[in-house]
């Protein structure tokens, strides 16, 4: 069979995304051969014959070489990256929320099944981080992991700063912008980025942690005398995550609003850009950005996803026990 059939589950703003890409470029070898949507009535850009609304129909298609998982309902999204996995599947997803919350189940099922889920769309948008932290930093001690994980939180600072206006209005145009979460509690409470921060370390640390044991602030309550107070000092108000480790080997994980100073690489971070700082022993510090919300970055990125996938690229979780496939958790247990 020459092309790749994809399975598309969800078609908002990234299934959207994806499709485009897939579209624009018909000779890397891929094609959406089902899009499997919930809502009947809603417009869409294709014709009706194009969709299918009963996601067994897609999850039960042999012709179908890779699905991909971008629904924002995570208990639906929960049910389907399972059922996939337990069919030995490959799949792909945006959900960091699911993905956070469910980690340690989902290495089970691969290891069990033999199935494959990879999941780079799902932290920072377009920036190529979990595979990057395990190609080049696989077995080298990290001394921290920081960035601004939330494009819409980031938007929506960034606006306060620059433009002066009022936090409702730049969570609405965040909105308007395709960039928050369909609950957008989730991204000014730091939720978002702190599902995105738990996915890094098990890549970064070999950590798996659950959201609920991490110390987390949101940026709903930052008020306008603080930003005119950050402007004063030349420092800019963001929304950092941090995984930082001591020389006893202990791992912490934070999310909180943060003074950031000029000189630091985060200060240029504005809007729905992302970034994320790495300081490795013998490396030093690096740091990339990119755009980390927004129907194409994120698109772009599942397609990255799926296009490793074709290739055979499965995750290995490098500083965790990784004994040929299988997947150890460390014996002593880790303070966090
Ligand atoms: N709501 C998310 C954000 C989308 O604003 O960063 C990308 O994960």
């Amino acid at each position: 069979k020459f092309k790749k059939r994809i399975g598309l589950i969800g078609f908002g703003c990234v299934g959207q995304g994806l499709y485009d890409i897939v579209a624009a470029n018909p000779h890397l070898g891929l094609e959406i051969g089902r899009i499997c949507v919930k809502d009947k009535d809603k417009p869409r850009t294709l014709p009706a014959a194009a969709f299918t609304f009963d996601v067994q129909e897609v999850l039960q298609d042999t012709s179908l070489d890779i699905l991909a998982e971008l629904i924002s309902e995570p208990d639906e999204a929960l049910k389907i990256i399972r059922a996939a996995l337990q069919q030995g599947k490959t799949i792909v997803s945006a959900n960091k929320k699911v993905i956070a919350e469910n980690l340690p189940e989902f290495i089970s099922l691969q290891q069990r099944y033999g199935g494959v889920l990879l999941y780079e769309a799902s932290v920072c948008g377009s920036i190529p981080i979990l595979r990057t932290l395990e190609a080049y930093y696989g077995s080298e001690p990290l001394l921290e992991v920081r960035g601004v994980l939330n494009g819409s939180s980031n938007y929506i600072l960034s606006k306060l700063h620059q433009e002066k206006v009022g936090y409702a209005a730049a969570l609405e145009q965040a909105q308007a912008l395709g960039f928050a979460e369909a609950d957008p509690a989730l991204d000014v409470e730091g939720i978002d980025a702190l599902h995105k921060l738990c996915i890094v370390a098990a890549h970064a640390y070999g950590l798996l942690v659950h959201p609920s044991q991490v110390l987390h602030f949101g940026i709903s309550h930052i008020t306008a005398e603080a930003i005119d107070l950050a402007d004063a000092v030349g420092a800019r108000i963001k929304l950092v995550g941090t995984i930082r480790s001591d020389n006893a080997g202990n791992v912490s994980l934070q999310v909180i609003p943060t003074l950031v100073v000029a000189e630091d690489a985060l200060y240029d971070v504005e809007a729905e850009f992302n970034g994320v700082e790495v300081n490795a022993q013998f490396a030093g510090q690096q740091f990339l950005k990119g755009r980390g919300a927004g129907s194409h970055p994120t698109g772009s990125a599942v397609w990255a996803d799926i296009s490793a996938a074709v290739r055979g690229y499965r995750y290995t979780y490098p500083k965790l026990c990784v004994t040929n496939a299988s997947v150890v958790q460390p014996e002593e247990p880790i303070t966090v």
